[in-house]
């Protein structure tokens, strides 16, 4: 059955995109790429490589589906017997390139939430990259033995190339973005704003999101960033020191979409106006130049965070009473210690971490067009 929502020339996008080369289809815009990327009756993402993949539609239905997976899942033998039963016979590998704690667990701990057989790879070195085999026919080999690959990687293109391999290969397998270099990370997205839904009961429209860190090379601010074009009258602050200001192809996104944003210096100020504070590590993994090349077994000794961008203990105080204090995590100095052990019902972002497992599962769930199983168990 044909979904009415896909006009023709959705359909015409579609099928030139499939047999275009990687070249052509590289440099294809966002909106575009979502024709080739989404299941073409239910208009949910297939593949999922960004952000812009989603409307407020598909963003909704995916907390949802969270949230009723994670009652089922209460019930201890049916619920769970269930859930596993939905995608039991089917395999996921877990292709991590860059390191990973919670975005590897939770997702392999998602796929056995649904009944998923998984494997990974996180050593290149242990596979045929080694010997020199191409990511196309890496790929490619994935999709003989699995029905679902995870990939995180340094470089912003590789899971775009990978759909790119699937969709023209006769074992059509999604592929899920896990981190793609400093460009996006949508299932941190989803997992942050799943984290504001049930924070806000579900009324995410019209608040008020201060981000602060390193807003330039920081993929799950972009990632989130993007996804506040699907809620309405929000608005945005931003701060961060100048040289990791939020780059000029979102502030454009904002404009292009008449999202309100502006930029602040001071912490401090803005807390009192923010529902919810967003902060984020500075990844100075990228800036080789100050740090070297780690050596082998020696921790990375990291540049203390000024304390300008830092939310320390007494920051709590200056918070709404209703408002929330996330972070994607790993998280370092940029918040203090102690606020990480407090009791505060605010400080959400170890729940948040827990949530990321939740919208993991709706996410897959919906992938292989589970969501109304899920929905409709009783
Ligand atoms: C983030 C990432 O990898 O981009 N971590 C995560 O997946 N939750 C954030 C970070 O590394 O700072």
């Amino acid at each position: 059955m044909e979904n009415k929502k896909w006009s023709e020339d959705s359909q015409e996008i579609r099928k030139r995109a499939l047999i275009m080369n990687w070249q052509e289809f590289s440099v294809m815009g966002e909106k575009d790429k979502t024709v080739f990327l989404n299941n073409i009756e239910t208009d949910n993402p297939f593949h999922v490589l960004f952000s812009q993949q989603f409307d407020r539609r598909s963003l909704d239905l995916l907390c949802q589906v969270a949230e009723k997976a994670r009652m089922i899942h209460k019930d201890r033998v049916e619920g769970r017997k269930f859930l596993k039963s939905l995608l039991f016979g089917t395999y996921a590998l877990n292709f991590f390139h860059q390191p990973s704690t919670r975005t590897f667990l939770s997702f392999q701990t998602a796929q056995e939430v649904l009944g998923m057989g998984i494997r990974d790879i996180r050593d290149p070195s242990t596979s045929s990259e080694a010997k020199g085999e191409t990511l196309e026919d890496s790929i490619r080999t994935f999709s003989s033995y699995f029905d679902l690959i995870i990939m995180r990687h340094e470089n912003e293109q590789a899971a775009e190339l990978g759909a790119w391999v699937l969709n023209k290969s006769d074992r059509r397998i999604p592929i899920i973005n896990a981190g793609s270099g400093k460009d996006q990370h949508p299932t941190q997205a989803l997992t942050d704003v799943y984290t504001l839904y049930k924070s806000f009961d579900g009324k995410i429209d019209g608040r008020t999101i201060v981000m602060v860190g390193d807003l330039a090379r920081g993929r799950t601010v972009r990632s989130l960033s993007y996804l506040m074009k699907n809620y309405r009258g929000m608005k945005l602050i931003f701060v961060s020191p100048l040289h990791l200001r939020v780059s000029d192809d979102i502030r454009s996104f904002f404009d292009r979409h008449q999202i309100s944003y502006r930029e602040a210096d001071n912490l401090r100020e803005v807390i009192p106006v923010a529902d919810a504070i967003y902060m984020t590590r500075v990844q100075d993994e990228w800036d080789q130049k100050d740090q070297g090349e780690p050596i082998p077994g020696q921790v990375k000794i990291h540049q203390p965070i000024n304390p300008k961008y830092k939310f320390k203990k007494e920051y709590l105080d200056l918070m709404k009473e209703n408002a929330v204090l996330m972070h994607p995590l790993p998280k370092r100095d940029e918040i203090d210690e102690e606020v990480g052990y407090s009791s505060d019902k605010r400080v959400v972002f170890w729940r948040q971490e827990r949530n990321g497992m939740w919208m993991r599962v709706a996410l897959i769930a919906t992938i292989f067009q589970k969501e109304n199983e899920i929905l409709n168990w009783q």
